[in-house]
């Protein structure tokens, strides 16, 4: 992205993530999770996304790879990642020239105490996608994923319990729609909803409860550009978890969450969720 340094400053000391170093040429932000970093930056002319990043352990990690390379995919595999926990795995290109990378870290480091307005880890990523049958057929097949819904805006994802770790989102270009920050609890994206508000940065859509996922969210356009979400609460489900259909995630006439309370600045957030580009 342009201007890196002031989006790191942003992401410091408003969004309240904690700075792990630089290396790279990127610079690496951590939450209070166990993962030596959940998100970094980098400067460049434009905004991109240069890749989504899953951590899984080894055998996750060479599932995967195996899987990718048996049905052709473009891959990359890759050890001594050169960032803070180093690893190794692989980059997987998706339809759509989206890059999954998956790492199985060298050493995890130690948790930090979980603290009431800061994030503990990236809970989705929900991408903007042209053909979303298309993308979410690689995500099962290839990635090995789980569907957990399909609305009439988006298909759903899983890799682990949470409900979906990855949406796709119909739209006419392949871009980041929006990530999303698990703060503790409810309580948690109430602070940062507040603390946002007070930095200048007001809410574009919440506080309210999504449908799909049951989580409670804030919606904001960071400085830098990009969509961010505060959340709380996914949902986590088993093996058995039922498939919905758009027919069962129905609003009735006016609402946009469960609660009904939410507006959502719908101009300003579909401009954002199209700047950040892949490939
Ligand atoms: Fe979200």
């Amino acid at each position: 992205m342009p201007q890196a340094s002031a989006a790191a400053e942003f992401l410091q000391d408003t969004w309240r993530l904690l700075p792990s170093g630089s290396q790279g040429g990127a610079l690496f932000f951590r939450s209070t999770g166990s993962h030596p970093y959940i998100l970094s930056v980098r400067e460049a002319a434009q905004p991109a996304v240069l890749a989504i990043e899953f951590s899984g352990t080894s055998e996750a990690v060479a599932a995967v790879q195996a899987r990718a390379r048996a049905a052709g995919a473009p891959l990359q595999a890759f050890a001594g990642l050169d960032a803070p926990g180093g690893g190794a795995g692989c980059v997987i290109e998706g339809p759509e020239k989206q890059k999954y990378r998956f790492i199985a870290e060298d050493a995890p480091v130690a948790e930090l105490p979980p603290e009431r307005d800061r994030p503990l880890q990236i809970t989705h990523a929900v991408l903007n996608s042209v053909d979303v049958a298309a993308c979410e057929r690689f995500a099962v097949d290839v990635l090995g994923f789980r569907i957990s819904d399909r609305t009439k805006l988006m298909s759903f994802v899983r890799c682990n319990r949470k409900h979906h770790a990855l949406a796709y989102a119909h739209s006419d270009v392949s871009s980041l729609n929006h990530i999303a920050f698990e703060m503790n609890d409810f309580d948690g994206v109430m602070r940062g909803i507040g603390r946002m508000r007070d930095a200048g940065h007001d809410i574009v859509w919440g506080p309210g409860r999504h449908g799909p996922g049951n989580n409670v969210f804030g919606y904001f356009i960071a400085p830098f550009g990009g969509v961010i979400e505060y959340t709380a609460e996914v949902s986590e489900v088993t093996d058995d978890y039922r498939v919905g259909a758009p027919e069962d995630w129905k609003w009735p006439p006016g609402r946009i969450d469960q609660w009904g309370i939410s507006t959502k600045d719908t101009a300003q957030i579909s401009a954002a969720e199209r700047r950040f580009r892949f490939g």
